[in-house]
C-alpha cells in the first residue's frame, strides 16, 4: 500500500493555544479545588485563560484556514450526515476528499469546539464577578455590582465548572476513541501540525506576525477589563 503523505493542517498559534489552554484549565481546577498555590493565582491564571480565549475567538475570524469558524462550523444537517457516515465507518482515510469531510475539525468536532469555547467564556467571564461567601476570594468586578448579582454569577461559575468538566471528558474520550477504535491519531497533528492526507488544494495559513498582533490585542483587552474595575490585580 502506498504511504499517504502528511500535510500541515494546524498552524503553530492554534497548537500553542490548545496545549496552553489545557495546562491553564488544569491549574484553574488545581487552585480552586485542590489547594494548589492560592486563589490569587486562580484569578491570575483566569486572566491568562480569558486572554487566550479572546485570542482564539479572534483567530477564528482572521487566522489560518483550518482555525476559522467559517471553515469548521458546518450546518447541522452536514454534522448529522457526518455522524451517520462515522457510524457506518465511511469516513476513514477519505478525509479531505468528500465534500463535508474536512482536513481540520470534522463537522461534528466543529460543534464540540464551539461548545467548549462558549463554556470556557462563560466560566472566565462569570469568574470576573465571582466571590466566595466570606468575600476573601473575589474577581475584580465583584465589588462593583449588586450583591445579588454576585451571588447569581458565582452560582453560574460553580455550576458551569461541572458542565466544562463533562465537555472536556467527552472531548478526551472521543480523541481516545478515534485513536484506539479507528487507529486515527489526532493528538500527533495537534502537536506537530501535520496529518496524513491524500493530496489536496493547499491550505491558507496566517502569518506569525498577525498572531502576535492578535495576542497583544487580547492581552490589552483583558488588562483594560481588570484595570477598569480599579481594584488592583
Ligand atoms: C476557565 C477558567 C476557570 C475555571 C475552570 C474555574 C474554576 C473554578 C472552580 C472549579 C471553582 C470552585 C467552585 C466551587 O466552589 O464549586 C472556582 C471558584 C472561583 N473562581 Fe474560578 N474558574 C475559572 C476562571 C476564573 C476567573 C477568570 C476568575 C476571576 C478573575 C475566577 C474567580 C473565581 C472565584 C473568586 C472563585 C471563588 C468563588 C467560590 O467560592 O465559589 N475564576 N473557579
Ligand atoms: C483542559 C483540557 C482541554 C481543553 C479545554 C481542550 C480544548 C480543545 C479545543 C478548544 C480544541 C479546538 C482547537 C482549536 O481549533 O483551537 C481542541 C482540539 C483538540 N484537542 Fe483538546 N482540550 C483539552 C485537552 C486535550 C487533551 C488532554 C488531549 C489529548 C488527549 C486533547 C486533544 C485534542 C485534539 C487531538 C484536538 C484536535 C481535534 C481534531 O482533530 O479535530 N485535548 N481541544
Amino acid at each position: 500500500m502506498q504511504a499517504i503523505p502528511s500535510i500541515k493542517v494546524w498552524d503553530l498559534p492554534t497548537r500553542i493555544f490548545h496545549w496552553l489552554l489545557a495546562i491553564l484549565i488544569l491549574l484553574q481546577y488545581g487552585t480552586a479545588e485542590w489547594h494548589w498555590l492560592s486563589m490569587q493565582w486562580h484569578v491570575w491564571f483566569g486572566y491568562a485563560t480569558l486572554a487566550l480565549l479572546l485570542f482564539r475567538v479572534t483567530w477564528g475570524f482572521v487566522g489560518s484556514q483550518t482555525s476559522r469558524f467559517a471553515d469548521f462550523v458546518a450546518a447541522p444537517r452536514r454534522a448529522l450526515a457526518y455522524a451517520r457516515d462515522l457510524l457506518a465507518d465511511k469516513t476513514r482515510l477519505d478525509i479531505g476528499h468528500k465534500p463535508g469531510h474536512n482536513p481540520g475539525h470534522n463537522p461534528l468536532g466543529g460543534w464540540s469546539v464551539l461548545a467548549m469555547l462558549a463554556c470556557l467564556l462563560v466560566q472566565t467571564i462569570t469568574g470576573l464577578f465571582s466571590s466566595n461567601h466570606r468575600h476573601s476570594e473575589f474577581g475584580p468586578w465583584a465589588a462593583r455590582i449588586p450583591e445579588q448579582w454576585v451571588r447569581r454569577l458565582t452560582e453560574i461559575h460553580q455550576i458551569n465548572q461541572n458542565v466544562l468538566l463533562v465537555l472536556i471528558g467527552i472531548h478526551i474520550a472521543v480523541v481516545l476513541a478515534y485513536w484506539i477504535g479507528r487507529d486515527e491519531n489526532l493528538v500527533g497533528p495537534m502537536l506537530h501540525g501535520r496529518k496524513p492526507l491524500a493530496p489536496m488544494a493547499p491550505l491558507r495559513f496566517a502569518s506569525l506576525r498577525r498572531a502576535f498582533g492578535v495576542v497583544a490585542l487580547a492581552a490589552f483587552v483583558v488588562w483594560v477589563i481588570v484595570a477598569a474595575a480599579g481594584v488592583g490585580a
